[in-house]
């Protein structure tokens, strides 16, 4: 994770972002401080990375790459107001002896905001973010199959915004965000598979951070909350608002390294 000290909205690169509505920045570092107070409380084990002026969106470390097992895939971010964090990011696991791996530049690839592993497979986003192609090199590092949807609804640009696995057998997603065929591709590949309502969508419910049973995310409705709960999860919400002006929620404030 990274710390929110330099993070802002001035630049415009998803459709939630607006630089005439700023995060609050005494409310913004208190979220954050709480997720690391719960993170904390329930024993997961945070590492950090030093934010660096320049760079707002960096907080949003799930879109550093991808790690697997000792490699790390770096992501090719495709926004230039992005594009400078993936030099420190590969730092940071190169200092802690992993393998980094560079994409074709010419490839887009946002990590795991667009690459969530189900089971034995690799659930891969593209068309806002991430390119397709890029989805065939990561399937080969990986050595896992990939099932590759296109994101067909710009307020869900990355897929972890639409898409969220909870188990090897069960996720949540959001419909209205893929096409027919990406919704019959997660129903075949997701027994049992979590429609989430718009409003729940709206307000990031898909991006949840998950460890075991348990899911972090941010406010959502009393139905989502009891329905995650009778499969047995413990469902904790905390008040993301202020990143949401960016475009993000609990998960892209964290990339997962094991
Ligand atoms: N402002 C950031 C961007 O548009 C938000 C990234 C959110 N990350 C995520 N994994 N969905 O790039």
């Amino acid at each position: 994770m990274c710390p929110p000290t330099y993070y802002t909205v001035n630049y415009e690169i998803n459709p939630w972002m607006n630089v005439r509505s700023k995060p609050d920045k005494h409310k913004a570092p208190i979220q954050w401080k709480n997720y690391q107070k719960l993170l904390a409380k329930l024993k997961i084990k945070v590492h950090k990375i030093m934010p660096r002026p320049g760079l707002p969106d960096m907080v949003f470390t799930a879109n550093a790459g991808l790690l697997s097992k000792k490699q790390f895939i770096v992501s090719n971010f495709r926004y230039p107001q992005r594009q400078g964090e993936a030099k420190f990011f590969s730092q940071w696991f190169k200092r802690r002896g992993h393998e980094v791996v560079n994409l074709p530049e010419n490839l887009f690839f946002e990590g795991e905001g667009d690459a969530l592993i189900f089971g034995d497979t690799l659930v891969a986003g593209f068309r806002f973010r991430s390119d397709i192609h890029s989805h065939r090199y990561i399937g080969a590092i990986i050595r896992k199959r990939v099932v590759s949807l296109e994101l067909v609804n710009s307020n869900y640009y990355h897929l972890d915004t639409c898409f969220c696995p909870l188990n090897n057998e069960t996720a949540m997603y959001y419909p209205g965000a893929f096409d027919k065929y990406g919704k019959k591709a997660l129903t075949h590949l997701v027994p049992n598979l979590i429609k989430i309502s718009k409003k729940d969508a709206m307000n990031f419910c898909c991006n949840a951070l998950v460890s075991g049973k348990k899911i972090i995310m941010n406010n959502c409705t009393g139905k989502l909350k009891n329905r995650l709960e009778q499969i047995g999860f413990k469902v904790y919400c905390l008040d993301f608002s202020e990143f949401i002006k960016a475009g993000g929620s609990s998960k892209c404030l964290a990339l997962y390294l094991g």
